[in-house]
């Protein structure tokens, strides 16, 4: 591997999300959240958590800064909490909610770190959710004014913005499935919510533009290669579907300007309602953004299963794999896979990992050390596949671990830890990982250290 490929201006980061760490889920005038409201219904969380407190980052935000800055990260991905702004979702802004914010964006630029703002990281105002939430469009003109707010008062100081955090997981876990908030079961639904979605990422860009503020904006989908488990034909074609359903959905509005033909036909012989789409929507959507965010965990294996309406497939188990806490696989090579795909079919102009990590339950040690190897072997392998794919022209511009601190993981509660840092439940402590120090060495050599290991290794 060569670790060269790691430009100089590269940017190294963590990522971290508004409800999974702020907890203050009252304070400064906060209003409730469709998170606040999904996980205090009994038994949509697993062991019933919820975040209120969370990590305390509310109280505890200068504490967290200089983490960051010890770590040395030359950028941190967070999220606004839209009920902090609008409380209500739209109408009265909070000042104290801007205040929190602008506090932590001018704590971090005084440490030196950049920025990268995420405006929406799945809590939206109940309220909203009351109207409709992403399936009323109304929706994308409050978040539109939402965004209008923070740009005024941000801008020039955050220069980086990522619209939407993985619409695909707010639309369809969100409103289909209903695992998660608002725990909703209607496929009809989920696909307006992604247009909706879509749109109010539309609109922000060119918000953003019309202000004509210094920066970039973008937006992060979560991606990963979908393969078929075996090699039958309807398993291949199962896999194009998979892959349809949850990559093509959002990327070809994106960047082609129009929904998979495919999927879209798909979808109409399941009898199901498909979006409405008004004149002028689909050039709003395909507006050019400054980069993709890409969020990668691991690579979907696909079983054809037509009983499972509307999709007609099912996640299959690959075994073989190593497997995260999470009991995500652990398949490095689709990082590689996704970033290759993603630069020759779509071009973004730029890309960055935006997320990238893994759930292992370390505890500290008899001397109070958190021994996570796997977390590093993780990181390490996945940033060996990235340097690759820069070799092949990928115009990769920064990976952002997930997550700094180990946070409330939304369904599935505290159970699953992907941080750096280990947080104690109790006394909210933090203590860093090993992987903090180790991750702490690729950044400060800007990857060369990760070449360092792998010649240790083969010795
Ligand atoms: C992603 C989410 C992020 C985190 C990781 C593990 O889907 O964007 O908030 O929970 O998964």
């Amino acid at each position: 591997m060569n670790t060269k490929k790691f430009c100089d201006s590269f940017v190294w980061g963590v990522t971290t999300a508004s409800y999974q760490i702020e907890g203050g889920v009252k304070d400064g005038g906060r209003g409730e959240s469709i998170w606040d409201r999904f996980s205090h219904i009994p038994g949509r969380v697993l062991h019933d958590d919820h975040g209120d407190i969370a990590c305390d980052s509310y109280h505890r935000a200068e504490e967290d800064v200089r983490l960051l800055k010890e770590l040395g990260v030359k950028a941190y991905r967070f999220s606004i909490a839209w009920p902090r702004i609008f409380p209500g979702g739209y109408g009265q802004v909070s000042e104290d909610g801007l205040r929190y914010y602008e506090e932590l964006i001018d704590g971090l630029l005084e440490a030196g770190i950049e920025p990268y703002v995420t405006l929406y990281h799945w809590d939206l105002p109940q309220k909203l959710q009351d109207e409709g939430g992403w399936t009323n469009r109304k929706t994308a003109e409050y978040f539109c004014d939402y965004c209008g707010v923070l740009f005024e008062r941000f801008g020039g100081r955050v220069r980086h913005w990522i619209t939407l955090n993985e619409p695909w997981v707010v639309a369809f876990v969100g409103n289909y499935t209903g695992k998660m908030a608002p725990g909703l079961r209607d496929f009809s639904a989920a696909l307006t919510a992604s247009h909706v979605q879509l749109l109010a990422h539309g609109m922000a860009v060119r918000l953003f533009r019309s202000m004509g503020l210094d920066g970039e904006i973008g937006v992060t989908l979560n991606l990963s290669p979908k393969e078929a488990l075996t090699d039958t034909p309807e398993n291949l074609e199962a896999a194009v579907r998979h892959d349809g359903y949850a990559n093509r959905w959002f990327l070809e509005p994106l960047f082609v300007g129009s929904y998979p033909e495919d999927m879209w036909e798909w979808y109409g012989r399941q009898q199901v309602v498909l979006p409405e789409i008004c004149p002028g929507d689909m050039e709003l959507i395909r507006q050019p953004v400054d980069f993709l965010g890409i969020n990668y965990y691991n690579i979907d294996y696909t079983v054809s299963d037509l009983s499972v309406w509307p999709i007609g497939f099912r996640t299959g188990f690959s075994g073989g794999n190593p497997m995260t806490h999470y009991q995500m696989p652990v398949i490095p090579e689709g990082l590689k896979k996704i970033l290759v795909r993603v630069h020759n079919d779509y071009h973004p102009p730029k890309i960055y990992i935006t997320e990238n990590g893994a759930s292992y339950q370390e505890h500290p040690d008899r001397n109070g050390q958190v021994q996570d190897d796997a977390r590093i072997d993780y990181v390490h392998t996945h940033l060996q596949k990235a340097a690759e794919a820069v070799e092949e022209g990928v115009p990769l511009a920064g990976y952002f671990v997930w997550t700094l601190m180990d946070d409330f993981e939304w369904n599935t509660g505290y159970e699953n830890q992907f941080g750096l840092v280990y947080v104690d439940r109790k006394t909210l402590a933090r203590t860093k990982k090993k992987s903090f120090f180790w991750y702490r060495q690729v950044i400060d050599s800007n990857g060369a250290v990760l070449e360092e290991n792998e010649e240790h290794d083969r010795r």
